[in-house]
Parts: C-alpha cells; sequence; structure tokens
C-alpha cells in the first residue's frame, strides 16, 4: 500500500500519532554524535534515538549499563546541536530512574535542561510505573520500552527472543497498556514475535517502533553502526544492512596507509 506523506517541519510527539493515523510508518535510528546525527537528519529519518547502546557502539563495553548520565547528556547534546528536523530521544541510563521516582524525575529533567532532547526513554513495565507518572508529570515526553530490555541483561541471561511463552506475553501486553495509560508517547518493541508486536500495536494508539518485532507495528528502529556494517561481528537475523561500511572503511585506511608508506599522499597539489 502507497501511503501519501504528509510534511512534518519538525518531527513532534504529536507527528508521530499522526503517522500512526495516517497509517505512515516512523522511521527512527540510533545516533551518538554531531556528524552522525546531521547526516541522519538531514536524510529525513523521523525519530532519532541517543540510545544507550553508545555504552557498546562508542565505547566498547559489552553491555549497556555502565554507561553514565553525564555520559548520555553528553552524547545527547552533540546530536541535539545537528538536528533541525528529527524528534530526539534520549535513553535514561541504567541506575538513573530505577530507584525511586524522584531520582527519576531529576535524571529527565538533567537530560532536558543540559542537552536539550526532546523526550526521555525507558526500559520495564509496571515495576518503573510511578518513576514514569513522575516524569510525565513533569511535562517531560516518555517513550517506553518493552520486550528484551537490554538494562536487564544479567536477569535474562541471554539476547535471544522474548515473551515466546504465554505468561510473558501476557505481562507484556498488560505493561504497553499501562505504559498507554500512564501517558506515554510511544513504545519500543524489541525482539518478541512478529504476531505478538502485531496484536500490541494494534491494541494501543499511541505508536508501537519494533526492533526485531517484524513488519505489523508502525515504526522500525535499528542501531545506526549496525545497518551501516560497521559492526560486522553483530549478525542478529532482523539487522538488515544497507552498506558493508566495516569493509569498505577498512580498505580506505589500508590505501592511506599504503598512500603515506609510498610518499604519494600529500602530492604536489595537496600542499601548501
Ligand atoms: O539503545 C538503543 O540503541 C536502543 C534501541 C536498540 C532501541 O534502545
Amino acid at each position: 500500500m502507497s501511503v501519501a506523506k504528509k510534511q512534518y517541519k519538525r518531527v513532534t510527539t504529536k507527528s508521530l500519532v499522526d503517522m500512526k493515523n495516517n497509517g505512515e510508518k516512523i522511521s527512527m535510528l540510533t545516533a551518538y554524535d554531531f556528524t552522525m546525527a546531521k547526516i541522519v537528519d538531514g536524510a529525513g529519518i523521523d525519530v532519532i534515538l541517543v540510545g544507550d547502546s553508545a555504552s557498546n557502539v562508542m565505547a566498547g563495553h559489552e553491555t549497556t549499563l555502565p554507561i553514565t548520565l553525564d555520559q548520555m547528556i553528553y552524547h545527547a547534546s552533540s546530536v541535539v546541536r545537528a538536528i533541525e528536523r528529527a524528534l530526539v530521544v534520549v535513553d535514561l541510563p541504567f541506575g538513573s530512574y530505577q530507584s525511586d521516582p524522584k531520582e527519576a524525575l531529576r535524571s529527565a529533567i538533567r537530560i532536558m535542561k543540559e542537552s536539550g532532547g526532546h523526550s526521555v526513554k525507558v526500559e520495564g513495565g509496571k515495576e518503573i510505573k510511578e518513576s514514569i507518572k513522575r516524569i510525565l508529570n513533569a511535562g517531560i515526553p516518555v517513550m517506553g520500552h518493552l520486550g528484551l530490555t537490554p538494562q536487564s541483561i544479567y536477569k535474562f541471561g541471554t539476547y535471544t527472543v522474548r515473551a515466546k511463552e504465554d505468561k510473558e506475553a501476557e505481562q507484556l501486553k498488560e505493561d504497553a497498556k499501562m505504559l498507554e495509560r500512564a501517558g506515554c508517547f510511544a513504545l519500543v518493541l524489541e525482539k518478541v514475535p512478529a504476531a505478538l508486536a502485531k496484536e500490541v500495536a494494534e491494541s494501543l494508539t499511541i505508536p508501537v517502533i519494533g526492533i526485531g518485532a517484524g513488519n505489523g507495528v508502525d515504526g522500525q528502529v535499528l542501531v545506526t553502526h549496525d545497518m551501516l556494517g560497521m559492526t560486522h561481528e553483530f549478525n542478529p537475523r532482523f539487522l538488515r544492512r544497507y552498506l558493508n561500511m566495516y569493509e569498505d572503511m577498512t580498505n580506505a585506511f589500508k590505501k592511506y596507509a599504503a598512500d603515506v608508506k609510498a610518499v604519494d599522499f600529500p602530492n604536489d597539489k595537496e600542499q601548501y
């Protein structure tokens, strides 16, 4: 089905609900720095996620747990400086919102004030309901995140597909409803069966954005470095690579090294 796209000069939380209502799918990608954010925004991607996946991608940690609130603010403020159109969502990092609602609000306020981001994302369902409400009461838009929630990786023990069993699927559906009732403007569903994700998307009025959740949802998100093929050792089934930048960059670096060694770079035209 082809959908006539409405032009959004600036994407807001309301635009995303409009897109869902108009049957227009939402595109979302990660960015953690100015240069990448400028390219992603210029390409017309609707939502830029300053994900705590920066912990893996930018800092080389094994999990998302080590990244701090200060580091997220640094990444987010670099991204915000590049943006002209996209909605910027910033992950609240592990440990900055789980302990109590007041701390959650303080962390969200720091993100909004110090980075200029437009909204925050939190992982989890009923266990963080009070924190979500407290943040929303301060007028800060919140995106939820259910299914595979990488901040809980040590509880799950594995990165495999979530909610395959009925009990977990029922809990996920309840949590999704709760997030909508609480006032979240959208929800990420990560690595859950496509049929379940479709059912959740159809049962909610807020947009559901999937990663490894099939195409029955309202939009898709990928980690930019993965879809560009820069992180070649990460190969989940849901990942489509649009470039093979690992290979292209390696070849460029090798060529540069060879040119330097051969005193071919710089040439006469490349000097003063
Ligand atoms: O941190 C991140 O990049 C994310 C996406 C995988 C949704 O949360």
